[in-house]
Protein backbone atom coordinates (compact mmCIF):
# COMPACT_ATOMS: atom_id res chain seq x y z
CA UNK A 1 0.00 0.00 0.00
CA UNK A 2 1.27 3.23 -0.90
CA UNK A 3 2.43 5.90 2.01
CA UNK A 4 0.91 8.96 2.31
CA UNK A 5 4.16 10.50 1.80
CA UNK A 6 4.46 8.82 -1.41
CA UNK A 7 0.87 10.44 -2.46
CA UNK A 8 1.78 13.65 -0.78
CA UNK A 9 4.66 13.67 -3.41
CA UNK A 10 3.18 12.76 -6.15
CA UNK A 11 0.41 15.42 -6.07
CA UNK A 12 3.05 18.10 -5.33
CA UNK A 13 4.92 16.76 -8.66
CA UNK A 14 2.16 16.81 -10.17
CA UNK A 15 1.44 20.74 -9.28
CA UNK A 16 4.85 21.80 -9.95
CA UNK A 17 4.62 20.11 -13.58
CA UNK A 18 1.69 22.17 -14.11
CA UNK A 19 2.73 25.05 -13.04
CA UNK A 20 5.86 25.02 -15.48
CA UNK A 21 3.84 23.83 -18.52
CA UNK A 22 1.45 26.88 -17.72
CA UNK A 23 4.94 28.91 -17.62
CA UNK A 24 5.21 27.37 -21.05
CA UNK A 25 2.17 27.68 -22.78
CA UNK A 26 -0.47 29.29 -21.47
CA UNK A 27 0.63 32.66 -23.00
CA UNK A 28 -1.47 32.29 -25.82
CA UNK A 29 -4.99 33.95 -25.58
CA UNK A 30 -7.70 31.45 -26.27
CA UNK A 31 -11.43 32.85 -25.92
CA UNK A 32 -13.99 30.71 -26.31
CA UNK A 33 -13.45 29.57 -29.55
CA UNK A 34 -10.47 27.88 -31.32
CA UNK A 35 -9.52 26.07 -34.54
CA UNK A 36 -8.82 22.63 -34.79
CA UNK A 37 -8.66 20.74 -37.60
CA UNK A 38 -10.44 23.20 -39.68
CA UNK A 39 -13.51 23.34 -37.41
CA UNK A 40 -14.32 25.67 -34.74
CA UNK A 41 -14.65 24.04 -31.17
CA UNK A 42 -16.50 25.79 -28.50
CA UNK A 43 -15.02 26.19 -25.21
CA UNK A 44 -16.32 27.37 -21.21
CA UNK A 45 -13.53 28.51 -19.62
CA UNK A 46 -14.52 32.13 -17.99
CA UNK A 47 -17.88 33.23 -17.75
CA UNK A 48 -16.34 36.33 -19.38
CA UNK A 49 -16.90 34.06 -22.39
CA UNK A 50 -20.77 35.14 -22.27
CA UNK A 51 -22.35 38.19 -22.83
CA UNK A 52 -24.83 38.85 -20.83
CA UNK A 53 -27.27 37.44 -24.11
CA UNK A 54 -25.55 34.39 -23.57
CA UNK A 55 -26.05 33.64 -20.53
CA UNK A 56 -29.73 34.92 -20.34
CA UNK A 57 -29.91 32.23 -23.54
CA UNK A 58 -28.57 29.40 -21.74
CA UNK A 59 -30.58 30.06 -18.90
CA UNK A 60 -33.98 30.25 -20.90
CA UNK A 61 -32.66 26.62 -22.37
CA UNK A 62 -31.92 25.30 -18.66
CA UNK A 63 -35.60 26.18 -17.30
CA UNK A 64 -36.88 24.79 -20.68
CA UNK A 65 -35.15 21.69 -19.66
CA UNK A 66 -36.26 21.49 -16.10
CA UNK A 67 -40.00 22.00 -17.39
CA UNK A 68 -40.30 18.97 -19.67
CA UNK A 69 -38.08 17.08 -16.31
CA UNK A 70 -34.80 16.78 -17.83
CA UNK A 71 -34.77 14.23 -20.03
CA UNK A 72 -33.95 13.90 -24.29
CA UNK A 73 -31.97 12.35 -26.59
CA UNK A 74 -30.17 15.34 -27.72
CA UNK A 75 -26.66 14.11 -27.27
CA UNK A 76 -27.04 10.26 -27.85
CA UNK A 77 -24.14 8.46 -28.12
CA UNK A 78 -21.67 10.86 -27.00
CA UNK A 79 -19.12 10.79 -24.69
CA UNK A 80 -17.86 12.91 -21.99
CA UNK A 81 -14.35 12.37 -20.48
CA UNK A 82 -14.45 14.09 -17.07
CA UNK A 83 -10.91 15.35 -15.75
CA UNK A 84 -11.53 15.74 -11.93
CA UNK A 85 -8.31 16.61 -10.41
CA UNK A 86 -9.37 18.05 -7.03
CA UNK A 87 -12.28 17.20 -5.40
CA UNK A 88 -15.75 17.04 -6.34
CA UNK A 89 -19.11 16.04 -5.43
CA UNK A 90 -21.26 18.14 -7.09
CA UNK A 91 -19.96 19.56 -9.91
CA UNK A 92 -18.79 16.12 -11.41
CA UNK A 93 -21.70 14.08 -10.54
CA UNK A 94 -24.52 16.50 -12.32
CA UNK A 95 -22.34 17.03 -14.87
CA UNK A 96 -22.39 13.11 -15.35
CA UNK A 97 -25.98 13.31 -14.50
CA UNK A 98 -26.77 15.83 -17.06
CA UNK A 99 -25.16 13.62 -19.86
CA UNK A 100 -26.78 10.34 -18.60
CA UNK A 101 -29.87 12.15 -19.22
CA UNK A 102 -29.10 13.80 -22.41
CA UNK A 103 -28.51 9.99 -23.76
CA UNK A 104 -24.93 9.97 -23.48
CA UNK A 105 -22.34 8.61 -21.52
CA UNK A 106 -19.10 9.50 -19.18
CA UNK A 107 -15.69 8.74 -19.55
CA UNK A 108 -13.24 9.88 -16.15
CA UNK A 109 -9.99 8.83 -14.44
CA UNK A 110 -10.14 8.16 -10.85
CA UNK A 111 -7.33 10.26 -9.26
CA UNK A 112 -4.71 12.41 -10.08
CA UNK A 113 -2.81 9.04 -8.36
CA UNK A 114 -4.96 6.72 -11.36
CA UNK A 115 -3.95 8.58 -14.30
CA UNK A 116 -0.19 8.49 -16.27
CA UNK A 117 -0.02 12.28 -15.40
CA UNK A 118 1.20 10.32 -12.06
CA UNK A 119 3.81 9.14 -14.59
CA UNK A 120 4.67 12.47 -15.76
CA UNK A 121 3.20 13.15 -18.63
CA UNK A 122 2.21 16.32 -19.11
CA UNK A 123 -1.37 17.90 -18.86
CA UNK A 124 -0.85 19.06 -22.85
CA UNK A 125 -0.48 15.52 -23.58
CA UNK A 126 -2.96 13.74 -21.24
CA UNK A 127 -5.84 16.08 -23.08
CA UNK A 128 -4.42 15.46 -26.96
CA UNK A 129 -4.86 11.56 -25.87
CA UNK A 130 -8.20 12.44 -24.11
CA UNK A 131 -10.04 14.41 -27.21
CA UNK A 132 -9.25 11.11 -29.56
CA UNK A 133 -11.41 9.27 -26.45
CA UNK A 134 -14.38 11.40 -25.92
CA UNK A 135 -16.14 14.52 -27.91
CA UNK A 136 -16.15 16.83 -24.77
CA UNK A 137 -13.99 17.34 -21.79
CA UNK A 138 -14.60 18.52 -18.08
CA UNK A 139 -11.94 19.59 -16.69
CA UNK A 140 -11.12 20.45 -12.42
CA UNK A 141 -7.50 21.43 -11.57
CA UNK A 142 -6.02 22.65 -9.18
CA UNK A 143 -4.36 25.49 -10.54
CA UNK A 144 -5.36 28.82 -12.25
CA UNK A 145 -4.67 28.36 -16.07
CA UNK A 146 -5.06 24.50 -16.60
CA UNK A 147 -8.15 24.63 -18.73
CA UNK A 148 -7.46 27.46 -20.86
CA UNK A 149 -4.48 25.44 -21.04
CA UNK A 150 -6.38 22.08 -21.59
CA UNK A 151 -8.42 24.18 -24.22
CA UNK A 152 -5.11 25.29 -26.26
CA UNK A 153 -4.33 21.50 -26.80
CA UNK A 154 -8.07 20.15 -26.88
CA UNK A 155 -9.93 18.97 -30.33
CA UNK A 156 -13.31 18.68 -28.44
CA UNK A 157 -14.93 21.40 -26.42
CA UNK A 158 -13.32 22.07 -22.68
CA UNK A 159 -15.42 23.28 -19.96
CA UNK A 160 -13.94 24.53 -17.20
CA UNK A 161 -15.19 22.86 -13.89
CA UNK A 162 -13.01 25.07 -11.50
CA UNK A 163 -8.98 26.01 -11.83
CA UNK A 164 -7.36 27.12 -8.99
CA UNK A 165 -8.92 30.49 -7.54
CA UNK A 166 -9.69 31.32 -10.67
CA UNK A 167 -12.69 30.57 -12.56
CA UNK A 168 -15.98 28.04 -11.99
CA UNK A 169 -18.50 29.22 -14.62
CA UNK A 170 -20.51 26.18 -14.75
CA UNK A 171 -21.39 26.96 -10.85
CA UNK A 172 -22.15 30.86 -11.76
CA UNK A 173 -24.57 30.06 -14.30
CA UNK A 174 -26.72 27.72 -11.70
CA UNK A 175 -26.02 30.80 -9.37
CA UNK A 176 -28.10 32.80 -11.56
CA UNK A 177 -30.76 30.47 -12.32
CA UNK A 178 -31.65 30.17 -8.47
CA UNK A 179 -31.07 33.55 -8.05
CA UNK A 180 -33.66 34.16 -11.06
CA UNK A 181 -35.69 31.78 -9.88
CA UNK A 182 -36.67 33.91 -6.88
CA UNK A 183 -35.98 37.51 -8.60
CA UNK A 184 -34.96 39.16 -11.40
CA UNK A 185 -31.04 39.42 -11.70
CA UNK A 186 -31.03 43.11 -12.65
CA UNK A 187 -30.01 45.69 -10.01
CA UNK A 188 -30.00 43.13 -6.90
CA UNK A 189 -27.97 43.77 -4.38
CA UNK A 190 -25.78 41.05 -3.31
CA UNK A 191 -23.18 40.16 -0.29
CA UNK A 192 -20.56 37.59 -1.13
CA UNK A 193 -19.62 36.40 2.51
CA UNK A 194 -16.20 34.42 3.12
CA UNK A 195 -12.82 33.77 1.31
CA UNK A 196 -13.08 35.95 -1.74
CA UNK A 197 -9.53 35.91 -2.44
CA UNK A 198 -9.68 32.00 -3.00
CA UNK A 199 -13.17 31.35 -3.95
CA UNK A 200 -12.81 31.21 -7.37
CA UNK A 201 -17.26 30.82 -7.08
CA UNK A 202 -17.34 34.41 -5.75
CA UNK A 203 -14.73 35.49 -8.45
CA UNK A 204 -17.02 34.36 -11.45
CA UNK A 205 -20.02 35.24 -9.93
CA UNK A 206 -19.07 38.77 -9.46
CA UNK A 207 -18.15 39.39 -12.89
CA UNK A 208 -21.33 37.98 -14.11
CA UNK A 209 -23.27 40.20 -11.97
CA UNK A 210 -21.65 43.09 -13.38
CA UNK A 211 -23.37 42.35 -16.46
CA UNK A 212 -26.85 42.75 -14.67
CA UNK A 213 -25.94 46.20 -12.59
CA UNK A 214 -25.86 44.64 -9.59
CA UNK A 215 -25.02 45.97 -6.45
CA UNK A 216 -21.89 44.19 -4.34
CA UNK A 217 -21.42 44.13 -0.63
CA UNK A 218 -18.79 42.39 0.94
CA UNK A 219 -17.68 40.57 4.23
CA UNK A 220 -14.33 38.67 4.36
CA UNK A 221 -11.35 37.82 7.03
CA UNK A 222 -8.43 39.73 7.03
CA UNK A 223 -6.24 38.94 4.12
CA UNK A 224 -9.33 37.07 1.92
CA UNK A 225 -10.62 40.17 0.25
CA UNK A 226 -11.62 40.70 -3.48
CA UNK A 227 -8.50 40.34 -5.37
CA UNK A 228 -7.49 44.33 -6.15
CA UNK A 229 -7.33 43.01 -10.13
CA UNK A 230 -10.66 42.20 -9.74
CA UNK A 231 -11.99 44.64 -7.89
CA UNK A 232 -10.84 47.31 -10.04
CA UNK A 233 -12.22 45.38 -13.18
CA UNK A 234 -15.46 45.27 -11.79
CA UNK A 235 -15.20 48.87 -10.53
CA UNK A 236 -14.30 49.41 -14.32
CA UNK A 237 -17.30 48.15 -15.47
CA UNK A 238 -19.80 50.36 -13.56
CA UNK A 239 -20.20 48.14 -10.51
CA UNK A 240 -20.42 49.67 -6.85
CA UNK A 241 -18.70 47.32 -4.12
CA UNK A 242 -19.17 48.13 -1.08
CA UNK A 243 -16.88 46.36 2.12
CA UNK A 244 -18.83 46.09 5.01
CA UNK A 245 -16.91 44.48 8.41
CA UNK A 246 -19.63 42.58 9.63
CA UNK A 247 -22.54 40.83 7.94
CA UNK A 248 -24.87 42.43 10.26
CA UNK A 249 -23.54 45.80 8.89
CA UNK A 250 -25.31 44.60 5.37
CA UNK A 251 -27.89 41.71 6.13
CA UNK A 252 -31.11 44.17 6.26
CA UNK A 253 -29.98 45.61 2.65
CA UNK A 254 -29.11 43.22 0.63
CA UNK A 255 -31.44 40.85 -1.32
CA UNK A 256 -29.38 37.59 -1.83
CA UNK A 257 -26.42 36.26 0.40
CA UNK A 258 -23.88 34.09 -0.80
CA UNK A 259 -21.67 32.79 1.76
CA UNK A 260 -18.76 30.76 1.28
CA UNK A 261 -16.18 28.96 2.87
CA UNK A 262 -13.07 29.53 3.66
CA UNK A 263 -10.85 27.26 1.05
CA UNK A 264 -8.42 25.27 2.99
CA UNK A 265 -6.56 23.89 0.27
CA UNK A 266 -5.07 26.77 -1.11
CA UNK A 267 -3.64 28.04 2.04
CA UNK A 268 0.25 27.73 2.22
CA UNK A 269 -0.02 26.15 5.88
CA UNK A 270 -2.38 25.03 8.27
CA UNK A 271 -2.34 28.06 11.23
CA UNK A 272 -2.61 30.85 8.52
CA UNK A 273 -5.68 28.87 7.67
CA UNK A 274 -6.81 28.28 11.70
CA UNK A 275 -6.36 32.21 11.94
CA UNK A 276 -9.39 33.36 9.98
CA UNK A 277 -11.78 30.05 10.14
CA UNK A 278 -14.75 30.36 11.89
CA UNK A 279 -14.24 34.08 11.53
CA UNK A 280 -18.67 34.17 10.70
CA UNK A 281 -21.50 31.69 10.48
CA UNK A 282 -24.95 33.12 9.23
CA UNK A 283 -27.40 31.59 12.08
CA UNK A 284 -31.02 32.21 12.09
CA UNK A 285 -30.60 34.91 14.74
CA UNK A 286 -28.55 37.00 11.92
CA UNK A 287 -31.46 36.65 9.83
CA UNK A 288 -34.20 38.34 11.51
CA UNK A 289 -33.17 41.45 10.48
CA UNK A 290 -33.17 40.14 6.68
CA UNK A 291 -35.46 41.11 3.97
CA UNK A 292 -38.48 38.59 3.94
CA UNK A 293 -37.44 37.69 0.26
CA UNK A 294 -33.66 37.27 1.04
CA UNK A 295 -32.35 33.94 -0.16
CA UNK A 296 -29.21 32.29 1.24
CA UNK A 297 -27.31 30.60 -1.19
CA UNK A 298 -23.76 28.59 -1.16
CA UNK A 299 -21.81 26.76 -3.79
CA UNK A 300 -21.06 23.81 -1.08
CA UNK A 301 -19.81 22.23 0.51
CA UNK A 302 -20.24 24.45 3.71
CA UNK A 303 -17.91 23.73 6.94
CA UNK A 304 -19.61 25.43 10.02
CA UNK A 305 -20.39 28.59 7.80
CA UNK A 306 -23.89 28.12 7.95
CA UNK A 307 -25.82 26.64 11.17
CA UNK A 308 -27.67 23.62 10.36
CA UNK A 309 -30.68 25.25 11.85
CA UNK A 310 -31.34 27.96 8.84
CA UNK A 311 -31.47 24.74 6.77
CA UNK A 312 -35.57 25.41 7.50
CA UNK A 313 -35.86 28.83 7.11
CA UNK A 314 -38.17 30.00 3.67
CA UNK A 315 -34.39 31.98 3.05
CA UNK A 316 -32.16 28.75 2.61
CA UNK A 317 -31.98 27.70 -1.01
CA UNK A 318 -28.51 26.22 -1.03
CA UNK A 319 -30.01 23.00 -1.59
CA UNK A 320 -32.34 23.96 -4.77
CA UNK A 321 -29.09 25.53 -5.98
CA UNK A 322 -27.12 22.70 -5.98
CA UNK A 323 -30.13 20.71 -7.52
CA UNK A 324 -29.80 22.87 -9.83
CA UNK A 325 -26.59 22.20 -11.30
CA UNK A 326 -28.27 19.55 -13.59
CA UNK A 327 -30.86 21.24 -15.96
CA UNK A 328 -28.37 24.32 -16.22
CA UNK A 329 -25.30 21.75 -17.22
CA UNK A 330 -27.33 19.93 -19.53
CA UNK A 331 -28.15 23.37 -21.36
CA UNK A 332 -24.20 23.64 -21.64
CA UNK A 333 -23.82 20.24 -22.58
CA UNK A 334 -26.02 20.95 -25.61
CA UNK A 335 -24.39 24.19 -26.28
CA UNK A 336 -21.18 23.05 -26.92
CA UNK A 337 -21.54 19.09 -27.80
CA UNK A 338 -24.27 19.31 -30.36
N1 LIG B 1 -19.85 23.81 -5.74
C1 LIG B 1 -18.90 22.89 -6.09
O1 LIG B 1 -18.06 23.14 -6.97
O2 LIG B 1 -19.01 21.71 -5.40
P1 LIG B 1 -18.06 20.46 -5.60
O3 LIG B 1 -16.67 20.88 -5.17
O4 LIG B 1 -18.64 19.36 -4.75
O5 LIG B 1 -18.06 20.10 -7.06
Amino acid sequence: MKSQHHLNFRVRLFQCQIVCEIGNYGRKEIYSYNEAGGMRTRHIISIKDFDRDGIDRLLDQAEEIDREHGRSDALNGKILATLFFEPSTRTRMSFESAIARLGGSTLSVGSVDACSMAKGETLADTIRVVSGYADAIVIRHPKEGAARLAAEFSTVPVINAGDGAGQHPSQTLLDLYTIRQSMPIEGIDIALVGDLRYGRTAHSLASALSLYRARLHTVSPNGLELPETLAAELRESGMEIIPHDTIDDLISDVDVLYVTRVQRERFPDTASYFNVTSSYRITPEILTNAKKHLIVLHPLPRVDEIDPRVDDLPHARYFEQSRNGVPVRMAMLMEVMR
